[in-house]
């Protein structure tokens, strides 16, 4: 007799309870992680921050800011241990269903140059590069560039109108 195991995945708002998972999940996942305060802020301001359970445990956070018709991805980040299985594209959706939601036209975030695979994941959910920021991310030899992408957000009767 097999079993089948099947794992449930929920993606839920970010609460400051979760702050400890998404810290160790954050720094984990990046050379230079938030800290505590900005993910305090992120949540008091308002800003949507959301979880991903997967079997009750959390493995990848967003954070967006969504103001005047645009919003803004500031955050997104799996697990180490979970990445490059669907989470992170499963997770960018539903902020972009968010912006959706919230009748925002354009979505923008920026990403280091180097992070081919967040870049691979950006362009095939639509994205498009529109430009740079210089100087932008700290880095061992200094400051590196930013990468700005920008996907457009409206629906399709947007665009009959
Ligand atoms: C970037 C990140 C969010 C992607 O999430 P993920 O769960 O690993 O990605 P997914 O499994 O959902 O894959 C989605 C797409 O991303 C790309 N991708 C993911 N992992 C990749 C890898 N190791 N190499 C190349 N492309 C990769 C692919 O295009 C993939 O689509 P495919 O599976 O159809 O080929 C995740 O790797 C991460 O958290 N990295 C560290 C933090 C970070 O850099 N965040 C982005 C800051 S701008």
């Amino acid at each position: 007799m097999s079993a089948v195991i099947k794992e449930e995945i929920q993606i839920r708002p970010m609460r400051e309870e979760d702050l400890e998972f998404v810290l160790d999940v954050e720094g984990r996942a990046y050379e230079y992680p938030w800290s505590d305060t900005i993910f305090q802020d992120c949540l008091h301001v308002g800003y949507c921050c959301w979880v991903l359970e997967r079997d009750g445990k959390i493995v990848a956070h967003g954070v967006m800011s969504v103001a005047a018709g645009e919003s803004h991805i500031l955050n997104i980040c799996v697990d180490p241990d979970y990445q490059s299985i669907g989470l992170g594209r499963m997770l960018l959706s539903h902020l972009l269903d968010l912006a959706l939601e919230h009748d925002v036209n354009m979505t923008f975030l920026e990403v280091r140059p180097t992070n081919f695979s967040a870049i691979k994941l950006y362009l095939d959910m639509g994205f498009d590069e529109i430009g740079s920021r210089r100087n932008y991310y700290p880095a061992k030899m200094g400051r590196e560039d930013a990468l700005i992408f920008a996907k457009t957000t409206l629906r399709e009767e947007d665009f009959n109108e």
